[in-house]
């Protein structure tokens, strides 16, 4: 289990970023950092994970709230992830957890991780009273319980919404709306107390039917080169 997450998190353009000056400083100021997270276990020369587990994940209440969705950082700079998000645009620091409903999380993994999500690791998450199980992670290759693979559609955010979909950000549509959306959040049963009305019920009921007959795009669309 250790060994396979190991290999998910390898970089995948390592030796083409070691060839960068640039991204040699960037490396041993990580390296620094990297020692002091792992206590000096791995490998210097490449960018370390944020280690993610399932200990990782809260309730979304425990999360900053921006608009409809929910925002973290693991590295402490949680003030830097709400800007961006805040802002609508730009590019999330390292570091930052984006939750949209309970069992689905994006993490901004160092520079140097996946060139493809622009170093954002994919999670579907099983989420129970007692907390989270993560049951999927990595990059252009998580499919969520619907069948969709969540690469596929956040690929076509435009550049500068950084993978983020919101409504109008490029991505196609899903059929579940803000409202349903809202009664999902609030049905999270990581929480202590979910406040679910009468409307909530209804939306989750109607969403019940939507998930039915609900289609997604299984597979990354090709790369460009
Ligand atoms: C069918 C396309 C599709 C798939 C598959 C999909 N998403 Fe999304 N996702 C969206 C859209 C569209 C939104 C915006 C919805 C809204 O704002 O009402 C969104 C929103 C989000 C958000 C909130 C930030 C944002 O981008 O607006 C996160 C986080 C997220 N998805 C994570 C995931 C993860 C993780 C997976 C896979 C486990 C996944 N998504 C699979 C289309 C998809």
């Amino acid at each position: 289990m250790e060994a396979s997450m190991r290999s998910e998190l390898t970089p995948t353009n390592q030796r083409q970023t070691r060839r960068n000056p640039a991204w040699n400083g960037l490396v041993a100021f990580g390296a620094a950092s990297l020692l002091a997270l792992m206590a000096g276990s791995a490998i210097a020369a490449e960018p370390t994970a944020i280690p993610v587990t399932d200990s990782t994940f809260k309730c979304l209440g425990e999360m900053t709230k921006v608009r409809h969705f929910f925002v973290d950082n693991l590295n402490g700079d949680t003030k830097a992830t709400i800007a961006v998000a805040e802002k609508g645009s730009g590019d999330y620091p390292v570091g930052s957890v984006v939750q949209l409903i309970p069992g689905e999380a994006m993490v901004k993994q160092p520079k140097g991780f996946n060139a493809a999500t622009r170093d954002w690791e994919f999670f579907e998450l099983d989420v129970a009273k007692e907390g989270s199980t993560i049951r999927k992670r990595g990059f252009v290759d998580v499919v969520n319980r619907f069948g969709g693979n969540c690469f596929a559609c956040h690929v076509k955010a435009r550049p500068e919404f950084d993978m983020v979909c919101e409504l109008e950000h490029g991505c196609d549509p899903i059929p579940i709306t803000r409202r349903m959306l809202a009664a999902v959040q609030k049905s999270d049963p990581r929480c202590a107390m979910p406040a679910m009305t009468e409307d909530d019920q209804q939306a989750l009921k109607e969403l019940d039917e939507v998930l039915k007959t609900m289609t997604m795009p299984a597979a990354a669309p090709k790369q460009g080169t």
